[in-house]
């Protein structure tokens, strides 16, 4: 994989664009097979797993293009009134996390599904076992194998859906699924967060008749089929809170456009906290950091609109340059914390016991080889080098592709001095 070389030390400044949500494209990529129709999903950049869920749908016999837009965001065209397919190969689903999201929807169009064990980020066991159980309660028949669901649903019928937890995945793959479920099926106890309302709003888009989604209880109405629509996601919400973050550690002033502050209020009052100065509009936020950043106190990561785990790790390097003691606990995942091992190399002063992480703040962190151990805990460490004396070098950036696209460009049009290393290169350098 490819790795970044950054020369800490810049303060940022300008205009960023946030792009469109990956965790609201991902599952929308994966409602797509349900549509009889043909789908133009507006400005989708090309993170590694959307073009990773791109190959699964052709893989089924849909079509898919990019195009139009810009460099960064094109259109994205899906067609799958052809699939005849209904399994996903371990070989496809083994590098995203997001093929899960598949079982529900071939289900639904083609009523049989065999699909691998998903990938994706080790941030923990990651069990699919609340997928399955509302996938039961819908009376599909389902037998987990040899790495695979086989799941059988010639019975489908709408039901109540109780979730023992308030998983993502488990809610998007419920909704999918119960769209051509005949009658109505209630999701109680769903996940709220924003992407869940996104998805909503993109089958109903297609015809879908879902109701309640970002509240208690999710209605989903049977219908007998989706038609093609042009659909645009919100905008993805960790990339801004990921930029909000690097505002308050080194941001001159930046200006973080496409943001929707609403989505991010628990990120806001921690940041507040570290007395930096932010300001938000109706589409865009402004961060500008402190004179001397003070920590933010505590972060307990939770469901939505709790405090997200996806950021929680960012936080750390914030927390590793505030003056005092910062407390993190994560709640969700419990191997999440394997960034803090490469941010202890590059001088940040951090204690991890039991799922809790305390820092004490530094006045000055130092550059250090280190290696992206997970999407989010990459761009942690990308954070911690744009403030870190001297150089940082991060391996194994292809995680960070994940997510962030072409994250490099953007901070570089913001003042900062980062650089990707094509790994062929690299490996020149060695010889
Ligand atoms: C989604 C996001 C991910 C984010 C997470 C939590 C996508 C593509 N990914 O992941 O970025 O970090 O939400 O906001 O949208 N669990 C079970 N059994 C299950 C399902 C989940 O025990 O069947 C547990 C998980 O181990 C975890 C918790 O529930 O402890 C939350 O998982 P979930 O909400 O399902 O997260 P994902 O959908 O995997």
């Amino acid at each position: 994989m490819d790795s970044y070389f950054i020369v800490g030390g810049k303060e940022l400044e300008g205009e960023v664009e946030v792009d469109s949500a990956k965790n609201a494209l991902l599952p929308i990529i994966a409602g797509c097979i349900l549509v009889d129709g043909e789908i133009k999903l507006e400005n989708v950049p090309k993170y590694s797993d959307v073009l990773a869920m791109c190959k699964i749908i052709e893989h089924l016999g849909g079509k898919t293009k990019f195009i139009n837009g810009s460099y960064i965001n094109q259109d994205l065209y899906l067609d799958c009134r052809n699939i005849v397919y209904s399994d996903v190969p371990n070989e496809l689903a083994c590098c995203v996390r997001s093929s899960i999201f598949t079982l529900g929807s071939i289900l639904g169009r083609k009523k049989l599904a065999k699909v691998s064990y998903p990938g994706g980020c080790d941030i923990g066991l990651r069990p699919i076992d609340i997928h399955l159980a509302g996938i039961r309660q819908l009376g599909c028949k389902v037998v987990d194998k040899n790495g695979y669901i086989y799941a059988d649903a010639s019975k489908l019928k709408a039901n109540d859906v109780m979730l023992s937890f308030p998983s993502v995945g488990a809610t998007e793959n419920i909704m999918m699924l119960a769209v051509f479920a005949e009658g109505e099926t209630r999701i109680f106890n769903p996940a709220k967060e924003p992407e869940i309302v996104d998805l909503q709003n993109f089958l109903n888009s297609c015809g879908a008749m879902i109701s309640g989604a970002g509240g208690n209880i999710i209605a989903i109405k049977g219908v007998k089929k989706l038609h093609g629509c042009e659909y645009k996601t919100i905008s993805d919400r960790i990339e801004a809170g990921t930029f909000m973050i690097a505002g308050a550690m080194c941001g001159k002033q930046i200006v973080i456009k496409n943001a929707d502050a609403q989505h991010n209020q628990e990120l806001i009052s921690k940041l507040l906290k570290t007395t930096c100065k932010l300001t938000c509009y109706d589409d865009k936020i402004i961060v500008e950091k402190a004179d001397k950043l003070v920590s933010f106190g505590e972060v307990e990561t939770a469901v939505y609109p709790g405090f997200p785990t996806d950021l929680q790790a960012p936080m750390s390097s914030l927390a590793a340059v505030s003056e005092g003691y910062s407390l993190i606990i994560e709640n969700l995942f419990e191997s999440r914390y394997k960034h803090i091992g490469e941010l202890m190399k590059m001088g940040c002063d951090i204690r991890c016991k039991n799922g809790v992480c305390i820092i004490k703040g530094k006045d000055k962190i130092y550059g250090a080889e280190v290696v992206a151990p997970d999407l989010r805990g990459g761009a942690a460490l990308v954070l911690a080098g744009l403030v870190a004396e001297g150089y940082t070098t991060i391996n194994n950036i292809g995680l960070i592709d994940r997510g962030y696209y072409k994250i490099e460009d953007k901070l570089t049009r913001l003042g900062a001095d980062i650089k990707r290393i094509e790994c062929e290169k690299r490996m020149d350098n060695c010889n």
